[in-house]
């Protein structure tokens, strides 16, 4: 793993690894990717501020979440299907997440249930919950997370109908799924992960999987599941599952401030800003772009989390500088997994964790608590005053400006 110095260098790896049907469901964003790629783009469009002559021989990446001290503001995100990257997957990414001291999330649609992961790691985790169709069913996930010892929930609120991934359908990741003569070949050329996977505890949804009476197979698993997805979602539900919930209640799937201020009202403990990593709304706008706006219209009453597009170091500062408490990240460790497994998760979470120190110390900042507006170039994002035939402005005028007053 010596010549791994970014998380690009573990997609290619992970790209080579893992079967492509899988790697391409992680990969991908809905429709057009249009939000996908504004998550990156408006990201890499915030400009820092290079400062000098500070003293930062002293960095402090800790924070903390919810009252809980973590190593660096970084959080796992939920991944669905994450142990079809690696066997076991979301058990070797709970513990790389352990060593590292930052929380993992679990997510409904994980392939280990969340009693494997309790007994893989003896480590506490987050659950993420959609609340589905079967009311029943959602109140049983939540009881088996609680027996678990997981005390914080993600309640994930942006998927009430699926956007589509065309990846995905041309490569029978569909319901049911169609097993291809491709794949199969594609899967024959990538030993490893066969292995891994069929040596994993379970391949399927494992939170359903022996939970729904007559759900035995994986077409009749995949079925039922895509028709769980709740087009009725409402606030309503998320009031039963603030009262039913005993811990601690995060909001994930927001974009919007006045949904922002009414997941607030309902007693949320956090949100998290995000646009599910550009796999739902294809046109919506970037999570960073809403960042600002929904730090604006909730004020400091509520911890902000943030995700979508956070590939490097820099990312994390630029989401802190703009309100986030913490990041989640969902595809940078998944590459790691998909490449080298835990040992891979861990590579993903120690990159960021760096390259965040240096953009930190570059900057001009020894602590997360520090982190602001002022380590962001805000002069970039306006228009470059123009270069030639500018009317003369009045001296008053010009001595306010400052863009007037770069200009040769
Ligand atoms: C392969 C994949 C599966 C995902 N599954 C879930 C899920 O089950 N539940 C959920 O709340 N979010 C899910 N998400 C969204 C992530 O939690 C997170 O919001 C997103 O990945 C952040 O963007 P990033 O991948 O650019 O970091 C998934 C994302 C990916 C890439």
């Amino acid at each position: 793993m010596k010549n791994v110095t970014c998380i690009e260098d573990l997609r290619t790896i992970a790209k080579a690894r893992v079967p492509r049907a899988f790697f391409e469901y992680a990969d991908s964003g809905s429709y057009t990717e249009q939000t996908l790629r504004a998550n990156r783009a408006d990201l890499e469009a915030i400009k820092l501020r290079q400062r000098v002559l500070v003293d930062v021989s002293e960095r402090d990446l800790t924070t903390t979440v919810l009252g809980k001290k973590i190593a660096a503001p970084l959080i796992l995100a939920p991944i669905g299907l994450c142990g079809m990257q690696h066997g076991d997957g979301e058990i070797l990414a709970a513990r790389a997440a352990h060593a590292a001291g930052i929380p993992f999330t679990l997510s409904t649609m994980s392939v280990c249930s969340i009693e494997h992961v309790a007994q893989g790691t003896g480590q506490p985790f987050w659950f993420q919950l959609y609340v589905i169709k079967d009311k029943g069913f959602s109140r049983a996930l939540m009881d088996r997370a609680i027996a678990a010892k997981v005390d914080t929930l993600v309640l994930t609120v942006d998927l009430q109908v699926l956007g589509q991934r065309h990846r995905d359908v041309k490569n029978g990741l569909t319901v049911p799924p169609e097993m291809r003569l491709k794949n199969i070949i594609d899967i024959a050329t990538k030993p490893v992960w066969a292995w891994s996977v069929l040596m994993g505890q379970s391949k399927t949804f494992g939170n359903i999987s022996g939970h729904v009476p007559g759900m035995e197979n994986v077409n009749s698993l995949a079925k039922w599941t895509n028709d769980q997805f709740d087009p009725a979602l409402n606030w309503k539900d998320v009031e039963w599952i603030k009262k039913y919930w005993p811990g601690k209640l995060i909001i994930k799937g927001i974009l919007d401030t006045d949904d922002a201020r009414t997941a607030v009202d309902m007693g949320a403990d956090a949100i998290v800003v995000s646009n599910h990593g550009g796999r739902q709304l294809d046109g919506a706008s970037s999570s960073i772009a809403m960042l600002p706006r929904v730090v604006d219209a909730v004020g400091d009453g509520t911890e902000i989390l943030f995700d979508g597009g956070i590939r490097t170091g820099a990312d994390v500062l630029r989401a802190l500088a703009l309100g986030a408490r913490a990041c989640l990240i969902g595809r940078s460790y998944v590459y790691g997994l998909g490449a080298y497994g835990q040992a891979g998760v861990a590579k993903a979470i120690d990159i960021l964790e760096k390259e965040f120190s240096v953009a930190m110390a570059l900057t001009g900042v020894g602590k997360v608590a520090d982190i602001d507006g002022r380590v962001i170039d805000d002069g970039m994002a306006k228009p470059a005053a123009p270069r030639t035939a500018a009317p003369k402005a009045p001296a008053k005028a010009k001595a306010k400006s400052p863009s007037k007053k770069s200009a040769p």
